[in-house]
C-alpha cells in the first residue's frame, strides 16, 4: 500500500484494469460509523481489532465490501497494480522452488485478498508461459462481493456467483488459461492439496489490539464515543485488564506501546499446517517490523494519511505486520521453517528484476519508458517500497537438508 504523491505521472504509470461501479445499494458513507456508534452506547467501549474488522468487512458498509479501493480514483497503490515485473518475479520464485521439490502435481495456487486480481492474473500468465498449468487450480481468499466480481472479470472466462448459502465456495469460474478458479471466504475452507500460497498486502488489514505502558502495567487501549461531536470517536485506556491483555503479552514486554493481531498468528498457524501436511511454499509480503513496532495503525484515503478515528468505513485502516510474530507463530509446531523477512528490494533484485526491466525497456514504446521506469523505482527505490516492504518465504521443514544445499532463491 502506497501514496501516490506525484499525480501528473499516475496516468502513465499505471496498469490499465477493469472497473466495476460502487454498490449502489450501499447509499449512505456513514452506515458503519452509526453502527459503531449505537454498539458502543449499548454495551461500552471496544477494542481496535474489533473496531478494524467493522470498518473494513462489515458486510453492509464495510470499506473493502463494496467500492474499487485501489489506484489513481482509489485510496492508495500496490505493487502489483503498478507494475507487471512484481507479479513476475513472485511467479519465478514459486515456479523455481516448486521445481526444486521435484514439480509435483496436482497443484494449487492460493492468494489471500486479491484486490483487484492483478498479482493472480500475472501468476498465471507466467505459469502458463512456462507450460507449468496442467493439474492447476486458484483458490481465492476474498470477502468482499465487489472486489471478488472484479478479480472474476480480470481473471475468467466465465464465472458464476453461487448462491447457495451451505457452500463454502461462493464464485467459481474458468480463467483463459482453462484452469479452474474458486472463490472462499476463509483459508480453512481451500481444499487440501499441495499448495503455492501468497498473500501480499493482506495481513495488515487483519485487525490489531492496541496496548500501552501505564503505571499499573500494560492495559489495552479500546475506542469510545466521542460526547463532544455527532457520531465520532476517540481512544480510551482500559483501566483494568482486558481478555486480550490478559491473553497476548509477552512476559518480556518492554515497548511504551505496541501491536497484536491474534488473526494473524492463526493464519500464520493454519497456514504452516497445510504447508507441512499436503506440500507446498508460501510468501507473504507486506510492510513490516521484526518485532520492534509501536503504533503503527494508520488509514489512508485519496493518497493521503487519514485519522482511523474519523469517518470509519470511508478510509482503509491497516497496521504494520509484525513479521517476527508470524515467523514465531508459524514455527512453534516444527513444522515449517521460514526465511526473511527479506526486504522488498533485496528480494527483487535477487530475482533478477532488473533484467527483466531492462528488457522489457529495450522492448517498450517511447510512451510507455516513464511508466516502466516509474514502477521500477517505486518497487525497489529505499526510500519508496523497497525498504518498508519484505517477504517472508515459509516452507516444510522437511527441506530443511535440500535447502541448505540449494538455498531459497531471493533469500540470501
Ligand atoms: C490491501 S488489499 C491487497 C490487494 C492485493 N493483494 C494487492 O496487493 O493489490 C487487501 C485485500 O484483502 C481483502 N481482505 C481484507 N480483509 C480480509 C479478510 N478478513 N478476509 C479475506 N479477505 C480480506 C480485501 O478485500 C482486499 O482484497
Amino acid at each position: 500500500m502506497f501514496q501516490i504523491r506525484r499525480c501528473t505521472r499516475i496516468v502513465k504509470t499505471l496498469r490499465s484494469y477493469y472497473t466495476v461501479k460502487s454498490n449502489e445499494s450501499v447509499k449512505d458513507p456513514h452506515q458503519v460509523a452509526k453502527q459503531i456508534y449505537s454498539k458502543i452506547k449499548a454495551t461500552g467501549p471496544i477494542t481496535v481489532a474489533e473496531y478494524m474488522k467493522e470498518v473494513l468487512i462489515n458486510p453492509l458498509g464495510g470499506y473493502y465490501m463494496h467500492k474499487d479501493v485501489f489506484g489513481e480514483s482509489g485510496d492508495f497503490i500496490t505493487s502489483p497494480e503498478l507494475n507487471q515485473m512484481f507479479g513476475e518475479m513472485v511467479a519465478i520464485w514459486f515456479l523455481n522452488e516448486w521445481s526444486k521439490v521435484g514439480s509435483p502435481k496436482p497443484i494449487q495456487i492460493v492468494e489471500l485478498g486479491p484486490g483487484r486480481g492483478t498479482l493472480s492474473q500475472d501468476l498465471l500468465r507466467v505459469f502458463d508461459h512456462f507450460g507449468a498449468l496442467q493439474s492447476a487450480t486458484l483458490h481465492l481468499v476474498e470477502v468482499s462481493p465487489l472486489l471478488s466480481d472484479l478479480q472474476a472479470r480480470k481473471l475468467c472466462i466465465q464465472s458464476d456467483n453461487i448462491i447457495d448459502k451451505k457452500s463454502v465456495i461462493h464464485r467459481q469460474g474458468i480463467s483463459h488459461q482453462g484452469i479452474p478458479v474458486k472463490w472462499y471466504r476463509q483459508l480453512d475452507d481451500v481444499p487440501n492439496c499441495f499448495t503455492l500460497l501468497v498473500a501480499h498486502e493482506f495481513f495488515d488489514a487483519l485487525p490489531v489490539h492496541k496496548f500501552q505502558k501505564t503505571k499499573d502495567g500494560y492495559r489495552e487501549i479500546l475506542i469510545d464515543i466521542d460526547l463532544s461531536k455527532e457520531c465520532s470517536f476517540r481512544y480510551v485506556i482500559a483501566r483494568e485488564e482486558t481478555p486480550a491483555s490478559k491473553l497476548y503479552i509477552r512476559p518480556n514486554e518492554t515497548r511504551e506501546h505496541f501491536e497484536i493481531s491474534p488473526e494473524s498468528l492463526v493464519l500464520a498457524k493454519q497456514i504452516a499446517e497445510r504447508l507441512e501436511i499436503d506440500g507446498g511454499l508460501a510468501l507473504i509480503a507486506d510492510y513490516g517490523h521484526n518485532g520492534s513496532g509501536t503504533d503503527t495503525f494508520r488509514a489512508f484515503k485519496k493518497h493521503k494519511l487519514h485519522d482511523p478515528l474519523v469517518e470509519p468505513g470511508t478510509a482503509d485502516l491497516t497496521a504494520d505486520v509484525d513479521f517476527d510474530a508470524l515467523s514465531k507463530s508459524a514455527t512453534e509446531a516444527g513444522g515449517v521453517i521460514t526465511f526473511g523477512p527479506t526486504t522488498q528490494r533485496d528480494f527483487l533484485l535477487k530475482m533478477g528484476i532488473e533484467h527483466r526491466f531492462k528488457a522489457l525497456k529495450a522492448n517498450a514504446k517511447p510512451d510507455q519508458i516513464e511508466g516502466l521506469e516509474f514502477g521500477y523505482k517505486m518497487m525497489t527505490e529505499s526510500n519508496q517500497m523497497g525498504e518498508r516492504f519484505k517477504f517472508l518465504a515459509l516452507l516444510p521443514a522437511v527441506l530443511e537438508k535440500l535447502l541448505k544445499k540449494y538455498s531459497v532463491a531471493g533469500f540470501h
